[in-house]
């Protein structure tokens, strides 16, 4: 059977849900990808034009906004309001999500709406709230500018400029920004990475988060609705979700879980940034996904295991490299 939301949702409450569940359901440890310096030429001047673009606010309408405005790689792959700001200052209607580790996401954006990173990099590019540009534009300032073509000749094997190389080298410098953390080391075997609250933690947290937050990001894996266990006050948001997209009133604020990898560096929280602190953040989840009112404790345990998931890519990475040009 075609496995949906509404369907997947379904057999879920039919199963026991602890038992079938959480067994299968864990965080997978990750580790470092291959260095830049140590990949074969093609793949790393191809990790090198999409950091470049990344960075490139020409690219939009009016130069003002680059992918990085408002993924800034540096602060833990976001900005730190509570909705974005794009070209001319128009905010958007959801807050931005971390782009570190976002290789590892099966559902992008809030709703799910793109599932390959190839796929999602031109969505912002040419949204008129984001950096409004037009893919004529684009490609004539990349054909004229005196190092693009070379960069995309490295990269491809010939100087053809075009809107899906640009996608591609784009998604494969975010697929590169992935952040191993003392919980990775942890997990794989090294007993000292963690202290004892953030084991605590951890613990708690492989028993009852990981039923959606699961897999190598600590989440992305899967579509869930918001108040799964306690309904979401409706006072609270604008957003229906995944609803806005299917027209479907069973999605109602089913939306994207969220990796946590960084999350302590990601403030404000939610599709919409309308809380502002972990600990209120981690609060609503054991009321709303648990049905449960954590304590002071296992609240502060949880925090110390997830700031334990703080971790920086590759430091080359987080530069701007149009700064010298
Ligand atoms: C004006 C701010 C802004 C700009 C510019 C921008 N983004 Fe985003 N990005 C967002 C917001 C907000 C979302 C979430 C939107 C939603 O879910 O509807 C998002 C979502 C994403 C996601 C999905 C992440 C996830 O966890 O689901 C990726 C990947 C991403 N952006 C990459 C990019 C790339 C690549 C560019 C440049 C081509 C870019 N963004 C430009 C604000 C921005
Ligand atoms: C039934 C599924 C489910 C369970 C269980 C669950 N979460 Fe979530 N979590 C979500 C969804 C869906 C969101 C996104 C909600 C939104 O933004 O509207 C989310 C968001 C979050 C966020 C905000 C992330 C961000 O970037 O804004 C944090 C932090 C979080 N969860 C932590 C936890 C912790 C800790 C637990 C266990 C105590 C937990 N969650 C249990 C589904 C779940």
């Amino acid at each position: 059977m075609k496995s949906t939301p509404k369907t997947r949702r379904a057999a879920l409450l039919a199963a026991p849900f602890l038992l079938l569940g959480n067994a299968c359901r864990d965080l997978q440890p990750i580790e470092a990808p291959t260095a830049v310096e140590a990949m074969a030429a093609p793949d790393r001047a191809k990790v090198e034009l999409g950091q470049r673009l990344f960075f490139d606010r020409q690219l939009s309408a009016d130069g003002s906004t680059a992918c990085a405005t408002c993924h800034v790689p540096v602060e833990g792959g976001d900005d730190d309001r509570a909705v974005s700001l794009g070209v001319g200052g128009q905010a958007g209607k959801r807050n931005s999500p971390t782009v570190l580790n976002a290789g590892f996401k099966a559902h992008l954006f809030w709703d799910g709406r793109a599932t390959t990173l190839e796929e999602q990099a031109l969505m912002p590019l040419r949204a008129k709230d984001e950096m409004g540009a037009d893919d004529a534009a684009v490609l004539a300032y990349l054909g004229r500018d005196a190092s693009y073509p070379g960069e995309f000749q490295a990269a491809f094997g010939d100087a053809a400029i075009s809107m899906e190389r640009l996608a591609s080298a784009v998604a494969t410098y975010q697929r590169q920004l992935v952040t191993p953390s003392r919980v990775d080391a942890f997990l794989l075997g090294d007993e000292g990475a963690l202290n004892a609250q953030e084991q605590r933690g951890l613990s708690f947290f492989r028993g009852n988060c990981t039923f959606c937050h699961d897999g190598p990001g600590v989440g992305g894996q899967r579509l869930e609705k918001l108040g799964f266990a306690t309904e979401w006050p409706a006072e609270r948001t604008h957003d229906l979700g995944l609803e806005e997209r299917t027209q479907d009133e069973g999605d109602r604020l089913v939306f994207a879980v969220p990796q946590l990898r960084n999350v302590a560096r990601t403030a404000p929280y939610f599709h919409d940034g309308s809380v502002a602190t972990l600990e209120e953040a981690i609060q609503l989840m054991g009321r709303h996904q648990l049905g449960e009112e954590l304590t002071e404790d296992q609240i502060a345990d949880l925090v110390a295991m997830l700031e334990a998931l703080s971790a920086d890519p590759e430091p080359r990475l987080l530069q701007d490299p149009n700064g010298s040009r």
